[in-house]
């Protein structure tokens, strides 16, 4: 496996390059949701590519960014272990050397769900992954299911620009009890881990939407949605745990009828 930290070197790198690549975009602090990305990458890819960009353009809080977790150690070492080919470290000054004066903007689903609560968050996502793309120029990119509303952003974008890529879906990789992995997940309490599954219950359970929030809030999430839509239930809602506020994010396809 090889590492490279400047966006100059890869592009060098990349000519040399032969087909068909997988790509797996992560911010780091990987988790086995983003191991069974990579995992399927290395099995349908003759090279996989991972990349770890902590993007601040997507965050909408400052303390949100600062408290990520970050350990490139740990991540190179699962990567190997998984088999991936190069690994990119970009920083932020070359990923933005435009200062981010040009971004994507998608004008309609966007400000739904996630977006009616996160501004710019959707903006700051597609703008860097369209760069990402541009970069490694995949033939498939992997995205986790526990993002839906992100991953069906992304695979209009790259359809409404053409972008050669198959943009996959994956499903989502959860705890015993149900709670999707996600790199937030470390900052749940005791306390917070417990009440957490209920998420991922509730979102499964026969209630409508209105009762699903009504149930989250007596186990104490502080919600800001759920939602039906193409039956598929989506749900956002934090949980305070100690000084802090974790919010979590699930989905869940329904069955028919
Ligand atoms: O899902 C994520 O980790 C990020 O939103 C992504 C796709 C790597 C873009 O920064």
């Amino acid at each position: 496996m090889k590492v490279v930290k400047s966006v100059a070197e890869w592009r060098e790198v990349r000519k040399t390059l032969g087909v068909p690549i997988g790509f797996v975009p992560t911010m780091g602090a990987l988790h086995p949701g983003h191991a069974s990305l990579l995992e399927r990458s290395v099995t349908e890819c003759d090279i996989t590519v991972l990349s770890i960009f902590l993007n601040p353009a997507q965050f909408d809080s400052p303390s949100d960014l600062d408290r990520y977790p970050a350990r490139h150690e740990r991540d190179l070492e699962l990567a190997r272990t998984l088999g991936v080919d190069w690994v990119i470290i970009p920083d932020y000054d070359e990923i933005y050397r435009d200062g981010y004066r040009f971004q994507v903007r998608e004008r309609e689903f966007s400000h739904e769900l996630c977006g009616a609560h996160r501004e710019g968050h959707f903006t700051g996502v597609l703008t860097v992954v369209l760069k990402l793309l541009n970069l490694v120029r995949p033939e498939r990119a992997y995205f986790g299911e526990k993002d839906y509303q992100q991953y069906l952003l992304i695979r209009d974008m790259c359809d409404a620009f053409f972008l050669d890529v198959e943009i996959v879906p994956c499903t989502t990789i959860r705890e015993c009890d149900g709670l999707a992995m996600s790199s937030r997940n470390e900052y749940l309490d005791e306390p917070g881990r417990d009440r957490a599954a209920k998420l991922h219950t509730l979102l499964n359970s026969k209630l409508d939407d209105d009762n699903v929030a009504a149930e989250l809030a007596k186990v104490g999430f502080d919600v800001d949605y759920v939602v039906t839509r193409a039956r598929r239930r989506f749900a956002a809602a934090s949980l305070h745990c100690g000084r802090r506020e974790v919010r979590l994010i699930d989905n869940v396809s329904l069955p028919e009828g």
